[in-house]
């Protein structure tokens, strides 16, 4: 089974009444070890979570840090686009070069990495005095 074939399993449990735009997302870590996470919304919209957040969730709590590979996959007419704070989450775990693929439920995929989706990152060098 491959990582998009994990994402589009998971999606079906995706908690989304509010958009009815449900994802799913799924990381394998460099241990080996897959895991996978949906979006959950909520009534006060801003307190819902996406999916690859709850991956990374996942991921932390099953004892790994680093990400070798992510998928994400939604019902959508084109690959959904991580959005902005997931990028930097998804760079908080894993290398410039570590593969992402976006993929739809009609089976369309976009081969890409993180460093590609978020160019110019904000990382702990920027963080050092001058
Ligand atoms: N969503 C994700 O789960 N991941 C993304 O990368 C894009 C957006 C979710 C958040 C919300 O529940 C729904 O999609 C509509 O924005």
């Amino acid at each position: 089974m491959s990582l998009v074939d994990d994402a589009r399993a998971i999606r079906e449990k995706a908690y989304a009444p509010y958009s009815n735009f449900k994802v799913g997302a799924a990381i394998r870590a460099t241990s080996g070890k897959v895991y996978v996470g949906v979006n959950v919304e909520n009534v006060a919209y801003p307190e819902g979570t996406c999916a690859e957040a709850g991956a990374i969730a996942a991921m932390i709590a099953g004892g790994d840090t680093r990400i070798a590979e992510v998928a994400v996959i939604a019902d959508s007419p084109a690959p959904v686009p991580c959005c902005g704070g997931c990028r930097q989450k998804l760079a908080e775990f894993g290398d410039a070069d570590v593969p992402v693929t976006l993929a739809t439920v009609a089976g369309q995929s976009l081969a890409t990495t993180i460093g590609q989706i978020l160019p110019g990152v904000f990382n702990i060098s920027h963080m050092q005095k001058a």
